[in-house]
């Protein structure tokens, strides 16, 4: 039987709670479908780092490398000081292992998780590829007469060309393989007639960053003129969030740097529901992959059995995709399509009608 080593990092708050349910609807799917998987379990998180004092031991990168995939539940300990868990572990990981794509499918499930008026599953369906690797995430920066009056705070975003080039090239594959050669329906009449079967969307902001944007404009084209099949566009990452609201239909596929993705994906997980619901996956096509709910640690719901487990559901359902059991991760999906559309009251934290484990018991059964 074919089987799959994964590490699991629970990570803090409602992590455990959610990456449990992550944990037993996968192990449904594979059941299902036939294959085995070897969990293993690393306590990296806020109360080993109090014990401690290290976010992630060195040796812990190495280890991880090991692996094709990790689940994380959450980061994020009252205790411990915002910025130390996150880049002394999630940071660390994405940057470490190269995971230089933040993939964030953005579906609407029921019209009813939609917060705009008029707006259903038909109108919010894309994906957006963030860069994870670069831009002002990477820390690059500093003070001058810090602490005075007269200090500076300088904060680079750093873009290379080989960097943006295999994100865009990650964008451009995925959305030849998303439409499986079938046209995008937001296409016009005359891009169909030209051959065009999808959409890529460039974000930036070209009339003000006028270095990092005319790098990435540059390299869109050129490297998209190997794809004739996919109709390229571009938005600011101003029009982008109002067209999220207004026009969420207008987007397939969009492609952005670090913190222009970091921002869209929120406002794009309110579109798809919350929280409760948006998945993500922190790729390295040839590395170790990380998979995680977009939600955080949620510290006030922990252990209440109230947290929503459907977004580490889907997270997981990403996984199984991301490891070749498409199958799998396909089932997961319709299955908690099919349990939001009939057991689900809402995907807020102790809203959904049942508790977190039920909804895992739910989703798993009809897996
Ligand atoms: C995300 C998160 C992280 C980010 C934080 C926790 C460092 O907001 O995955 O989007 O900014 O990338
Ligand atoms: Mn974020």
């Amino acid at each position: 039987m074919k089987s799959h080593d994964i590490a699991v990092i629970g990570g803090d708050g409602t992590g455990p709670e959610v990456a449990r349910e992550a944990l037993k609807v996968s192990e449904a799917a594979a059941q299902k479908f036939g294959f085995k998987i070897n969990w293993h379990p690393y306590d990296f998180g806020g109360e080993r780092y109090l014990k401690t004092g290290e976010a992630l031991p060195d040796s812990a990168v190495d280890e991880l490398r090991k692996f094709k995939a990790i689940f994380l539940g959450a980061v994020g300990h009252p205790q411990v000081k915002p910025g130390i868990l996150e880049k002394g572990i999630l940071l660390r990981l994405r940057f470490e292992l190269e995971q230089y794509i933040n993939l964030r499918p953005v579906k609407l499930y029921r019209a009813a998780d939609c917060p705009i008026k008029d707006k259903g599953p038909e109108h919010i369906d894309f994906v957006v590829v963030r860069e994870n690797n670069e831009g002002l995430y990477i820390g690059a920066g500093g003070f001058v007469f810090k602490g005075t009056p007269h200090e500076v705070a300088i904060q680079e975003s750093v873009n290379t060309r080989r960097g943006v080039e295999r994100c865009l090239k990650y964008a451009f594959d995925l959305a030849k393989k998303r439409r499986g050669g079938k046209p995008w329906k937001g296409l016009k009449p005359e891009d169909v007639k030209a051959g065009k079967t999808a959409q890529l969307t460039l974000c930036g902001k070209t009339n003000v960053l006028t270095f990092a944007f005319d790098l990435w404009e540059r390299a869109f084209h050129e490297l998209g003129a190997k794809y004739p099949m996919i109709k390229r566009d571009y938005a600011h990452v101003d029009a982008t969030v109002m067209w999220f609201v207004k026009n969420p239909e207008w987007f397939d596929v969009i492609v952005t740097d670090n913190l222009f993705g970091d921002i869209i994906t929120d406002l794009a997980a309110m579109i798809q529901g919350g929280l409760g619901i948006a998945a993500g996956g922190n790729i390295n096509p040839e590395g170790t992959s990380m998979f995680e709910p977009m939600g955080g640690s949620a510290p006030k719901y922990t252990g209440q059995n109230v947290i929503n487990p459907l977004a580490a559901i889907n997270a997981a359902g990403m996984m199984l995709d991301f490891l070749g059991e498409a199958k799998a991760g396909a089932a997961i999906e319709n299955a908690v399509v099919k349990i939001i559309n009939t057991k689900i009251k809402s995907l807020a934290a102790g809203k959904m009608g049942h508790g977190t484990r039920e909804v895992g018991d739910l989703v798993a059964a009809a897996v």
